[in-house]
């Protein structure tokens, strides 16, 4: 039986049941498989860049018996994909900044019924940042340790409404909601992070920048000791 990573089983576990499910940038189509093969989505698409990820992709449908109802598409992110492809849209395992890259070239995505399911590999702050600025919501989030290291995923939906976030709010989203020991880890590791770069920046750079990570440490070092 296909067994997925931690890191993957968490996007898994936000796709809605019966939906149809789009992995952008999947590579051996792990995560489509096995929402197949759980009943989860009764078919999905597998999409990524290039075919050598593709190739991986077909292997992987072909020797878990699901080629019929697994769709494999070359893709740069969404660009050859239609709205009414999928219902969920899942992006695992790249940085924040491409994947808002690839999310405010796609304004089909703004529609309330879509869902989509993020797990940056890095600078989850710009995806959060971008989506909260352009009418989405986050609406779960959650973060795990997988082979020693600490992962956070999410997913949103469009709302259309502009809300009223706090500064900090695109480093710590709603981790600080989730009751999990991963979760207050994460945020740790974030902290430390951001207490590095203001290290560089009391020493190198502008005082306006020192200052400004200087309040979003602070409003997560709050959020954490609330944990
Ligand atoms: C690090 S792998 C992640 C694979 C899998 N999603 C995971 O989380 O384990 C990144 C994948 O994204 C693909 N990729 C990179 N840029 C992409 C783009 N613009 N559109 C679609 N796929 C892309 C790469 O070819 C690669 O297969």
């Amino acid at each position: 039986m296909l067994k997925l990573s931690e890191r993957i089983m968490m996007a898994a576990e936000m796709v809605r049941n019966g939906s149809v499910a789009a992995d952008i940038g999947t590579d051996h189509a792990y995560l489509p498989a096995w929402l197949v093969l759980n009943g989860k989505c009764p078919k999905a698409l597998a999409c990524d860049l290039r075919k050598g990820p593709l190739d991986n992709a077909k292997k992987t449908v072909e020797q878990y018996g699901v080629a019929d109802k697994i769709t494999l598409r070359l893709s740069d992110g969404f660009d050859k994909i239609e709205s009414t492809d999928a219902d969920d849209f899942i992006m695992c395992g790249m940085g924040g900044t491409l994947m808002t890259e690839l999310v405010s070239r796609t304004d089909w995505l703004k529609a309330p019924q879509k869902l989509l399911i993020i797990q940056p590999q890095s600078h989850a702050e710009d995806i959060r940042s971008y989506l909260i600025n352009n009418g989405f919501e986050i609406i779960k989030e959650n973060a795990c340790s997988d082979n020693g290291k600490l992962y956070c995923a999410f997913c949103a939906e469009w709302t259309g409404s502009a809300k009223e976030y706090s500064e900090g709010y695109i480093y710590y989203g709603r981790l600080p909601e989730c009751d999990s020991p991963e979760a207050k880890q994460y945020l740790i590791k974030i902290v430390n992070r951001l207490k590095k770069k203001l290290d560089a920046e009391e020493k190198h750079g502008t005082e306006d920048k020192a200052a400004y990570l200087r309040r979003i440490i602070s409003e997560t070092e709050e959020k954490i000791n609330d944990m």
